[in-house]
């Protein structure tokens, strides 16, 4: 193969079209694949050296890799960079994904940012003991933001995690999961439940939309590799504004 970062030039990114940047850097990483330039396993060059090659933003860079590795072209591993996926790897990446609210958003090429309603330390409440199997006393950090794309209210979110796993609520920056990852804790696995709700007048007016409008309400219970609950989370998304989509495949293409 031909050293990775040579395949990033402006010249080959030009011969991607005229269209959007980020579909012409998509089809020159898929042209590099189908010529053979880019080979199962190769890593990827980060996305700041990418961007900094081709003088494009990460932004741009980012929403590329992303929706390669939803298409199961790449393979993203934690801590380690982009890969182009093997044979045998691409029907996993396939399925439905444990992303954040900031990968989701950047993934769509949208800006994530919040606003915090409430950041603290508290006694949990029944159901969410129970939820995250909390012993008697434990307390829990109760993360409760505004969640925006493009400055856009998008999504009213109460994230609720043990508060042994952190070392304060201010460990947690724009992202939950981002601090999760930087304490080695970041969940691999998810129940995630979805059901339509009517927002109430409060939660309507933080979302900017009328009292009573439709809200996809999500509650997600994510656990570590090691069967331990590290959050429980529940999200009011805006109903016009947030799509939920799953891919199904027959169960012997997953085998
Ligand atoms: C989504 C999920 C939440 C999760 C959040 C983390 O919104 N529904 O369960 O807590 O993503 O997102 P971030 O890392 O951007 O804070």
């Amino acid at each position: 193969m031909s050293e990775p970062a040579a395949i990033f030039t402006a010249e080959a990114l030009a011969g991607g079209g005229t269209g959007p940047l980020y579909l012409r850097l998509k089809s020159l990483i898929r042209g590099a694949i189908d010529k053979g330039a880019l080979t199962a396993q190769d890593a990827l060059p980060s996305e700041r050296e990418i961007a900094s090659q081709l003088d494009i933003s990460r932004v741009t860079v980012r929403k590329a890799l992303t929706e390669l590795v939803d298409e199961g072209v790449l393979t993203q591993k934690r801590g380690s960079g982009t890969y182009v996926t093997g044979q045998g790897q691409r029907v996993e990446q396939r399925l439905s994904r444990l992303t954040s609210f900031t990968e989701d958003m950047l993934a769509r090429g949208l800006m994530p940012s919040v606003k915090w309603l409430q950041k603290t330390v508290a006694s949990p409440s029944p159901d969410e003991a129970m939820v995250l199997a909390l012993s008697p006393n434990e307390r829990v950090i109760r993360l409760r933001r505004l969640r925006m794309a493009d400055g856009r209210p998008m999504a009213l979110e109460l994230a609720v995690v043990p508060a042994r796993m952190l070392a304060s609520p201010d460990a947690v920056g724009s992202s939950l999961y981002e601090a999760l990852q930087t304490a080695g804790i970041r969940p691999v696995r998810a129940m995630q439940r979805l059901s339509a709700e009517s927002l109430s007048a409060e939660d309507a007016e933080a979302l900017s939309v009328p009292a009573g409008s439709p809200a996809l309400y999500i509650e997600r219970i994510s656990y570590l590799a090691d069967g331990r609950a590290v959050e429980f989370t529940k999200s009011h998304y805006r109903g016009d504004a947030y799509d939920f989509v799953v891919e199904l495949t027959t169960s012997g293409e997953t085998e």
